[in-house]
């Protein structure tokens, strides 16, 4: 899909993620050659700054987070794309103004009224923010429109559906970009063409050869100054229902032979539809919820979540959680998936573990060998591994060894970027289309019930662990452990 000359405009442009993230990400595609020949960004910020601060203060999120170093030379061509408008999201008058200014850019710069619009503000905004875009008329523009939402998307079914009911008075489903950013990671991009390119894998990938899957998403950060938010959504919402159920649908529909019998017929819906609903009385046979508490990271004393700034003392949120999950589909029948998810964890790593079938015993001695694993390291790392066995002549038994692949992820794209790219050219692949994030709040809401009518147990864990011991029971029933 060519690039077109367009307005981007960047709701919530004075917020952290605009400096971390999508700021560094704009450059990195400016360097690469990746933005419109022609395009006005429009920043938006309730307090009132000149386009010269606030090309300063992109500068100055550049050289503290892009990737790549800066390019003194090519840096004011880059920020003089950048306009600033003062903004008050509940008010008619401010969307009147923002209209002005963004048709005076388009017609300064000779472009066509192609708009992207991104919400990087308070869920409590996007449907005051989305309504006024039509009202205004600056939605009701000559030439195509699209909206980038940030998560979370509701905090329920029910809020998330009333959510897309009213984004889709406005926009239609093609042109909401519902930005998940695990599908921007490099890795999980690349899961796609593994099989395509490695004709090997599709034998190995296959119902009679897998045990189980495994995805883990642990950070060895708290709840940071976000307690405002998490202490609301805990990592169920935060982590569960996005990213996990995203990374589980993935592997699910790219990493099976059948994608590849099925010519790629089988979809990410299809996946998520298929996964076994789990009733909330039943809940805490495959669910393990834990929170932190006092311990050290890495070398570092650090506090428990109820003693975090921000944090109720007798909070019952979720920092941790852990699931057995069953998808009745013809690929994956009988093979569990078990995804865990934590903060204040032992280290930050994001991987998905396949364990494959082990009967091998040693005919002399009777003693067995470990499963093979095939393991794809998405973060921080990139790498794939496969873990064989070879006769150990030391002992008796075997020795499992490692055939391994990393790259470096440094100078890699980061998801922002990928997927920043992508929705410039109206390119939604990496992006969550509405049945999936419907399915996976369907599928998640029996366990907020759970939660609400303390059908599940909070177990506690100390910081700098693998989370509860519990969440290592989830595994005994299929003779296994988390890898
Ligand atoms: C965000 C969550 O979506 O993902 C954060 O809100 C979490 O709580 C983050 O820390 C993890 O992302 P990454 O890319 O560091 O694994």
């Amino acid at each position: 899909r060519p690039l077109q000359n367009m307005t981007f405009v960047l709701f919530g442009a004075t917020g952290d993620l605009a400096q971390r993230k999508l700021f560094p990400a704009l450059y990195n595609l400016y360097l690469d050659g990746k933005l419109p020949e022609t395009i006005s960004i429009v920043g938006l910020g309730r307090n009132y700054c000149s386009d010269e601060i606030f090309q300063s203060k992109v500068e100055k999120a550049l050289y503290a987070y892009s990737r790549r170093s800066i390019h003194a030379s090519s840096l004011p061509a880059f920020l003089e794309k950048f306009r600033y408008c003062s903004f008050d999201a509940t008010e008619k008058e401010s969307y009147y103004k923002l209209r002005e200014l963004i048709e005076n850019r388009e017609n300064e710069l000779g472009i066509p009224q192609n708009r992207l619009f991104y919400l990087s503000v308070a869920p409590s905004l996007i449907d005051i923010i989305t309504s006024h875009l039509s009202k205004s008329g600056i939605s009701q523009n000559n030439g195509w429109k699209r909206l980038i939402v940030e998560k979370p998307f509701g905090n329920s079914l029910k809020t998330a559906r009333k959510l897309n009911e009213n984004l889709s008075n406005v926009f239609r489903e093609e042109e909401i970009y519902r930005i998940d950013h695990y599908l921007g990671k490099p890795m999980v991009q690349k899961l796609r063409t593994l099989i395509l390119a490695n004709p090997i894998l599709e034998s190995l990938l296959n119902h009679k050869q897998i045990s189980n899957v495994q995805i883990t998403a642990s950070e060895t950060v708290g709840v940071e100054n976000r307690a405002d938010y998490y202490d609301k959504a805990g990592a169920i919402r935060d982590m569960v229902q996005n990213h996990l159920l995203q990374l589980v649908t993935m592997t699910a529909v790219y990493l099976s032979d059948n994608f590849m019998k099925n010519k790629g017929r089988v979809k990410k819906t299809d996946i998520i539809a298929s996964l076994q609903p789990i009733r909330k009385e039943k809940a805490y046979q495959s669910v393990v919820r834990g929170q932190y508490g006092p311990g050290e990271v890495q070398g570092n004393p650090v506090i428990g979540y109820k003693e975090e700034p921000g944090v109720n003392d007798s909070s019952t949120n979720d920092t941790f959680f852990a699931a057995r999950l069953s998808i009745e589909h013809p690929s994956w029948n009988g093979i569990p998936f078990y995804i865990r998810t934590g903060k204040r964890m032992n280290q930050k790593s994001t991987q998905i573990v396949i364990e494959f079938e082990n009967k091998v015993m040693d005919l002399n001695t009777q003693l067995g060998s470990s499963p093979n694993l095939m393991i794809l390291e998405i973060s921080p790392n990139e790498s794939i591994s496969l873990r064989v066995n070879l006769k150990d002549p030391s002992s008796t038994g075997y020795k499992p060894v490692w055939i391994d692949f990393s790259t470096s992820s440094e100078n890699q794209p980061e998801a922002y970027e990928l997927l920043l790219y992508d929705a410039l050219r109206g390119d939604s692949t990496f992006f969550a289309d509405w049945r999936e994030v419907e399915l996976s709040w369907k599928w998640i809401q029996p366990l907020l019930e759970a939660y609400q009518e303390e059908l599940l147990p909070l177990y506690s864990y100390p910081a700098g662990s693998t989370g509860p011991e519990m969440a290592n029971e989830l595994l005994l029933t299929d003779q296994s452990k988390w890898w």
